[in-house]
């Protein structure tokens, strides 16, 4: 006998949901994991769980048209001989070469030129087009030690070690062989067309005493001019940038959990590393016990869309942040006009599952002549200037709102937050209390 309730319609478990549902097919039917491109998609605590508080009787706020809020910063003020002077405190993060096709480099260099901010290079070396189009470029030293060169060590006007990314804290580089043209292959000085995996570890250290020593001997390589940053993924924030430090770094870049990545395994993307609010408090907690924040700058990444976000992470007590998805976004990827080319793809705009393919039809993430044609770099650059225009004023419109004449003035005094999570992780009020969860540690 079959039972049958008419009362109340069949119920999906919320556990074993249709998305999960479908992953233990796909994975049944193929026996691989899945890839993709992007960051977290599931909701973690973020920025958007704090509010800032603004003027009132006992604050008092700036006049937006006659009064300055000043957003410069310089990154590498500890031992460098030429430090990064930004207009702005948004930096564009490193997308490798091999990710990306020439064109977007290209566009990003001019945006973030016009913007008077710096770009960084990324796993698979340096390019022509960016360092051309780049007024300010960090060079990244990666432990795939893809396309890795003294002369471009020091055609560079940053070095950043990376240590590893929020999307994937502890794991290495992958590009798929459809990426892997003849430019990539050789630059990267592997064969063409087969999938490649970068290392996660760095081959010629092994601990913070020997990163020192490995900082030490790029200073050398560049006759201590150029900045060294440390760029770690989101996982042990107050440890990482304490041990950063004391291996002489001149920058800390700090990368939660929603940092977008060109492409890994989505277990590893949803399931590792911390969300990027959880990140900021201790780390700035480390620069201050060893006397350094302000000395060592602390970059913060993962998951920035707005001037609010960098008004907030500024005001947690970062120096600057840096953009990569949302760069990508403003310079024309997974813009809804290429929509029926995404559907055969299998994918729609704005799910960014495709960034490890190498057939994005906005030129973006591809290596392919036809595709990346479609790509201006010229309009393109002047998108991205808008976009960091744009945020640049938001955060400003935040920071006089406050009363700050400065970006860098905002503190956690300005901030309240929506849930426990975000009182706890940024360790500002619960708005309406003077408490957060776990007052006095993390
Ligand atoms: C397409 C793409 C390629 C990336 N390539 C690299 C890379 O080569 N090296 C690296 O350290 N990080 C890489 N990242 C991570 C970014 O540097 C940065 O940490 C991240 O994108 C920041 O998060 P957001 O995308 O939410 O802004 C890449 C990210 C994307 C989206």
């Amino acid at each position: 006998m079959s039972y049958h309730n008419p009362f109340t319609p069949p119920r999906k478990s919320a556990t074993f949901d249709d998305h999960t549902l479908a992953e233990i097919r796909r994975a049944a039917a193929t026996g691989i994991y899945d890839i993709r491109g992007g960051g977290t998609k599931r909701k973690v605590p973020h920025f958007d769980d704090l509010l800032f508080l603004g003027a009132s009787i006992s604050r008092y706020p700036l006049e937006g048209y006659r009064e300055k809020c000043d957003t410069s910063v310089v990154l590498g003020t500890r031992f460098a001989k030429k430090p990064i002077e930004l207009k702005i405190p948004i930096t564009i993060a490193g997308m490798s070469f091999g990710a990306l096709s020439g064109n977007a480099k290209e566009a990003l260099g001019r945006g973030a030129t016009l913007a008077g901010t710096s770009t960084t290079t990324g796993d698979g070396g340096m390019t022509d087009e960016e360092r051309g189009h780049s007024e300010k470029l960090v060079y990244q030293y990666l432990p795939s030690r893809y396309g890795m060169n003294p002369k471009d060590l020091r055609r560079a006007d940053a070095i950043e070690v990376v240590v590893g990314q929020g999307a994937k804290p502890g794991g290495g580089g992958m590009l798929l062989g459809q990426k892997i043209s003849d430019r990539v292959a050789q630059m990267r000085n592997l064969p063409m067309g087969i999938d490649q995996r970068s290392a996660c570890r760095h081959p010629d250290w092994t601990g913070p005493d020997d990163l020192e020593i490995k900082i030490l001997e790029l200073r050398e390589i560049t006759d201590w001019e150029k900045p060294i940053y440390v760029k770690v993924g989101g996982a042990r924030p107050y440890y990482d940038t304490a041990l950063a430090v004391k291996a002489g770094a001149d920058v800390v870049v700090l990368d939660g959990m929603q940092g977008g990545t060109a492409a890994t395994q989505d277990v590893f993307i949803e399931h590792v590393g911390m969300p990027t609010l959880a990140c900021i408090r201790p780390a700035v907690q480390a620069l201050q016990d060893l006397g350094m924040h302000r000395k060592v700058q602390l970059v913060i990444s993962g998951g920035i869309r707005s001037g609010a976000d960098v008004a907030k992470a500024l005001a947690l007590g970062a120096d600057a942040v840096a953009i990569g998805t949302a760069a990508l976004v403003a310079i024309g990827d997974n813009d809804p006009k290429w929509e029926e080319e995404y559907q055969k793809l299998g994918t729609t705009a704005g799910a960014y599952d495709d960034w490890h393919e190498g057939k994005d039809p906005a030129g973006i993430t591809t290596q392919d002549p036809e595709l990346a044609a479609r790509l201006d770099p010229v309009a393109a650059g002047r998108r991205l200037a808008n976009y960091l225009k744009v945020m640049t004023l938001e955060a400003q419109t935040i920071a006089r709102a406050c009363g700050k004449n400065k970006l860098h003035n905002l503190e956690p005094e300005d901030l309240c937050a929506l849930t426990m999570e975000a009182a706890a992780m940024a360790q500002v009020p619960l708005a309406g209390t003077s408490w957060y969860p776990g007052k006095g540690g993390f």
